[in-house]
């Protein structure tokens, strides 16, 4: 393990602020289309925020070894273009509402042009990858939208089904923990990194990703929406058993699991309440069991680090895990 002390949420803001900025302006750029309903849609995704936090992954990844240039502010903006083509695809699957604490963009537009808009913004995404000129970057891009889709498929494929851990696992690499992983390896490549350097990069990726998503997946059982900026509550009533869910499945009472199964079959709390889950969950000690599992996933996300030399972007890295971790939203 690294003997650097991990860095504050100010200092890693500090070291990527510059950056983050010219990822701001790139985006804005990108989002232009000759048609104006796209444009529109892209400003208003754009303007609603988020966290950046794949694009900061990949800055630091790129920076860790010592690169500057301006290709990873451009593929900062590819990453969150993917990533953004995502949400608006998800939200109109799970018939989401809200998003970033605004109306979803399927509530202003409808889904038809959202469909259409998610389209576009994949392949602007790869408009502005090609740019590098790199078959490698864009093999990686290839690989990474297929495995969304894939996990995201697959997702549909099981709503409603008890699912094991091992197929929790899969689909939420698939559809989370790959961007990541693949956002680390960008990083990676601009810098000219050693085959075992981008393997332990792309480790930390996956890691933190894992993290990520079932950190996502608890607050959904925890939150409020207020807080959230998104709905919660809603995996359960679209027919997602998550990893806390699991637990209580595999480690409750028969009648737990007859409970549990009941608001799945339903997709919704009308015989089933909300509370009556979050009282089998936490007799069972089910979000706490999937909390030390984001942070297994955490710890593991550090260790992968362990060959770097010490640095101020290591820093920074090592203190992702811990934000994903402890994060309200
Ligand atoms: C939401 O990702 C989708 C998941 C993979 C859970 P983020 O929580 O990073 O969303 P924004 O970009 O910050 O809104
Ligand atoms: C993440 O899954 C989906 C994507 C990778 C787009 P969720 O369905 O849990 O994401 P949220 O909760 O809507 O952000
Ligand atoms: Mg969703
Ligand atoms: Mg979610």
């Amino acid at each position: 393990m690294s003997t650097l002390t991990i860095a504050s949420a100010r200092e890693v803001f500090d070291l990527l602020r510059e950056d983050l900025v010219a990822v701001e302006q790139e985006l804005g750029r990108d989002a232009a289309s000759s048609v104006s309903t796209i444009t529109e849609i892209a400003e208003y995704l754009r303007e609603g925020g988020g966290k950046r936090i794949r694009p900061s992954v990949l800055l630091l990844s790129a920076r860790l070894l010592g690169y500057s240039g301006l290709s990873a502010i451009r593929l900062g903006s590819v990453v969150e273009m993917v990533h953004t083509a995502t949400l608006v695809h998800d939200d109109i699957i799970d018939g989401a509402d809200t998003r970033r604490g605004r109306p979803s963009a399927n509530t202003t537009w409808g889904n038809e042009k959202c469909v259409l808009a998610g389209d576009w913004l994949y392949m602007q995404a790869f408009k502005v990858a090609l740019e590098e000129r790199n078959l490698r970057i864009l093999e990686l891009l290839i690989g990474l939208t297929q495995q969304m889709v894939e996990g995201e498929l697959l997702q549909i494929q099981k709503l409603g089904k008890a699912v094991s851990e091992a197929e929790y696992y899969d689909l939420i690499f698939r559809k989370t923990a790959c961007l990541f992983s693949v956002s680390m390896r960008l990083g990676a490549v601009l810098a000219g990194a050693s085959e075992a350097q981008e393997a332990n990069l792309a480790a930390y990726g996956r890691s933190v990703g894992l993290a990520f998503q079932i950190v996502d997946d608890v607050l959904d059982l925890t939150a409020t929406e207020e807080v959230l900026g998104k709905p919660v509550a809603s995996d359960l009533r679209e027919g997602k058993a998550t990893l806390a869910v699991i637990h209580a499945i595999d480690h409750g009472t028969a009648r737990d699991r007859q409970t549990i199964q009941r608001v799945l079959d339903d997709r919704s709390f009308e015989s089933v309440s909300r509370e009556r889950i979050q009282e089998i969950l936490s007799r069972n000690g089910s979000v706490e069991y999937a909390m030390a599992a984001a942070d297994h996933y955490a710890e593991q996300s550090r260790q992968a680090l362990a060959s770097f030399p010490d640095s101020e972007f290591k820093r920074a890295l090592l203190w992702v895990p811990d934000f994903v971790v402890a994060r309200e939203k």
